[in-house]
């Protein structure tokens, strides 16, 4: 967790991992949860584009475009003063050609006030990881599951290939990524990379090896209509209660003339 005022720069948050203490990151899609998340001393936010799922309730990633990443990426860019905040490549803003890709990161960059992009993929990304890098566009890598891949995978399922991750973690590092997440692989893979490689590693998924964490908001805080969670994640607290209580409670306020009381009226 940042303990200073200074917002954190891409290679401020690289040094990171020589620092000896794990990396905080938490996804936000929105200007109250990215304040919050900031001011609570999150080191990284990510806008992922988990928001088409926990935000838009599809049921996959793959419909999120562009403009829609930059729509939120504005709100919570403008919300945070310390955390760096990344952005998600969606699907298909990224696999047609380098200038097309350029062109999309360099809108989040122009657009809001992020200051990274991410995007899935390893080796195969690696021309253009080092293309964005050329223009001046930060990247944070994605290996392991890739949930945009979720048509090829067949599901959403745990990436157990080590040889696979090790040569992916080595190609993302040596085109430039700046750090990368791993996705669902397993604890002893994750910790393989971490020490092999001199960015940082963020895990979820991934053990506690990692040189940080990152959790979906929604996940964290319970704040789903639905009850379950990932396997991989850890819910710290049940909005979902919480949000259905206090509703039910105006309900029955407003029902039994409670509300609005005196206070909430003017003469
Ligand atoms: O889209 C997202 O929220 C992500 C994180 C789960 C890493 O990619």
């Amino acid at each position: 967790m940042t303990d200073g005022s200074e917002q954190l720069t891409v290679p401020k948050f690289a040094r990171l991992k020589s620092s000896g203490r794990k990396i905080v990151m938490l996804t936000a899609y929105d200007y109250p949860s990215a304040a919050i998340v900031d001011r609570a001393g999150a080191d990284g936010v990510l806008v992922g584009d988990s928001l088409g799922m926990v935000v838009q309730g599809k049921n996959t990633t793959l419909p999120v475009a562009i403009e829609q990443m930059i729509y939120h990426a504005e709100m919570v860019s403008r919300a945070v003063r310390r955390a760096l905040v990344v952005v998600d490549l969606p699907f298909l803003t990224f696999q047609l050609g380098k200038a097309r890709a350029i062109e999309n990161a360099g809108r989040i960059l122009k657009e809001t006030a992020a200051q990274a992009v991410k995007l899935e993929g390893g080796k195969e990304q690696a021309d253009l990881i080092a293309a964005l890098s050329d223009a001046g566009i930060p990247v944070m890598a994605h290996l392991g599951l890739r949930p945009q891949s979720v048509r090829m995978l067949g599901g959403y399922r745990v990436e157990r290939d080590r040889e696979r991750l090790l040569a992916d973690a080595d190609a993302v590092q040596a085109s430039g990524a700046f750090a990368v997440v791993l996705e669902c692989i397993p604890a002893a893979v994750a910790g393989e990379i971490t020490r092999r490689l001199t960015i940082p590693t963020i895990g979820i998924g991934a053990g506690g090896e990692t040189d940080g964490q990152i959790l979906v908001y929604h996940d964290l805080l319970g704040y789903s209509p639905d009850e379950r969670i990932p396997k991989h994640a850890r819910r710290y607290a049940d909005l979902r209660s919480i949000i259905t209580d206090a509703i039910r409670s105006y309900a029955g306020d407003v029902q039994a003339g409670r509300f609005p009381g005196p206070e909430n009226t003017f003469s």
